[in-house]
């Protein structure tokens, strides 16, 4: 019997120490300690042990079952430590790898310049407006003072959907909405950015769809030094303190005095005849502006003979390719990365 025990000590303990995980002990526990184990199985037999050496063999058996147990918690131990190592080398983690860079988006060239552009007259008191990209002939040519079969209205090919509706050839409807919501001789200072669309070419320089952003100011006693007080001091924030403004006469059937006006180059400030954006000339167009024609005002409600202003509608595309001295109209609309990447 005493061989017996021996021989399943040392049988339990090499099998302890080669379960090699927590499933595997655990059945050496049982194959030793279980109902139906060897160790029980030996006790089983106990009857047949004389009953002097029973104390003797039991005394033997028992230790052997606490050393067996002892072995047994031991390794589980051994073992859920040593999982826990695993768990813990197979997740590391490389905390000195740099990290991935994300890349964010970032503002299209022409939103960054209606920005600036909303920034500036934002801060001279100005509103912002909209109005609707598909427009009645109405706001778009006759409250303008351009009625059906006004010639003026040759200049600017447009997209009609039906007779009296067409997509907006210029931002200068939003002047007689805007004049048209207010009641009496209301003061207005306001601009309206948005889209607009002519039956053109897309080329280096033209677009069927553009943008443009119209300026509006009226009040008792706005002259025309108001006007190029305005746009002196919009071009400077605009495109940097040197810049200079050039006006030339011009028509506009909405504007009474009307005028085309340029700004000297910012780019070569007129220095050379080799420079890219005003090939040499020195001088930029970039709107077209006048007097609010006092039939306009009174169209839209307001009396001329108390209240005067002045307007003004500035190529967007134009403004930022002067700006950026971008040389191809195209390049706003084609979504190049490699040309975005840049503003
Ligand atoms: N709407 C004109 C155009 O698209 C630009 C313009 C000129 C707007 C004079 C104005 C203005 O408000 O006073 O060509």
């Amino acid at each position: 019997m005493e061989q017996k025990i021996a021989e399943l000590r040392a049988a339990a303990q090499a099998e302890i120490a080669g379960a090699a995980d927590l499933k595997a002990l655990d059945g050496v526990r049982v194959k030793f300690l279980g109902k139906k184990g060897r160790l029980t199985e030996l006790l089983r037999g106990m009857n047949q042990v004389n009953a002097e050496d029973r104390p003797k063999i039991g005394k033997v058996v028992n230790e052997a079952r606490a050393e067996i147990e002892q072995l047994l918690a031991d390794k589980n131990s051994a073992l859920k430590a040593q999982a826990l190592q695993d768990k813990l080398a197979s997740e590391k983690i490389d905390v000195t790898l740099p990290g991935r860079k994300i890349h964010r988006g970032h503002l299209h060239p022409l939103t960054l310049t209606l920005n600036r552009i909303k920034e500036i007259f934002i801060q001279m008191g100005y509103s912002v407006e909209e109005g609707p990209e598909v427009e009645t002939d109405y706001f778009n040519f006759e409250a303008l003072n351009l009625p059906k079969d006004h010639p003026a209205r040759d200049a600017q090919d447009s997209f009609y959907i039906t007779e009296e509706i067409l997509l907006r050839t210029q931002t200068s409807p939003v002047q007689a909405r805007v004049m048209q919501k207010n009641t009496g001789n209301a003061p207005i200072r306001m601009i309206a950015p948005g889209r607009v669309y002519r039956r053109d070419e897309f080329d280096a320089s033209h677009s069927p769809a553009f943008n443009q952003c119209e300026g509006l100011v009226i009040d008792k006693g706005i002259t025309f030094s108001d006007l190029i007080g305005t746009l002196d001091f919009f071009c400077k924030q605009f495109f940097g303190e040197k810049t200079n403004i050039r006006l030339r006469p011009s028509f506009f059937p909405f504007t009474s005095i009307s005028a085309e006006v340029d700004i000297s180059c910012p780019i070569c400030h007129g220095a050379s005849d080799t420079c890219k954006v005003c090939h040499g000339s020195g001088w930029l167009e970039i709107l077209g502006a006048g007097e609010v024609h006092p039939h306009v005002l009174e169209m839209s409600g307001y009396d001329s003979s108390v209240v005067s202003g002045f307007a003004f509608g500035l190529g967007v595309e134009r403004v930022c390719m002067i700006k950026y001295a971008i040389d191809d109209l195209r390049l706003f609309f084609e979504n190049d990365v490699r040309f975005l990447n840049q503003f």
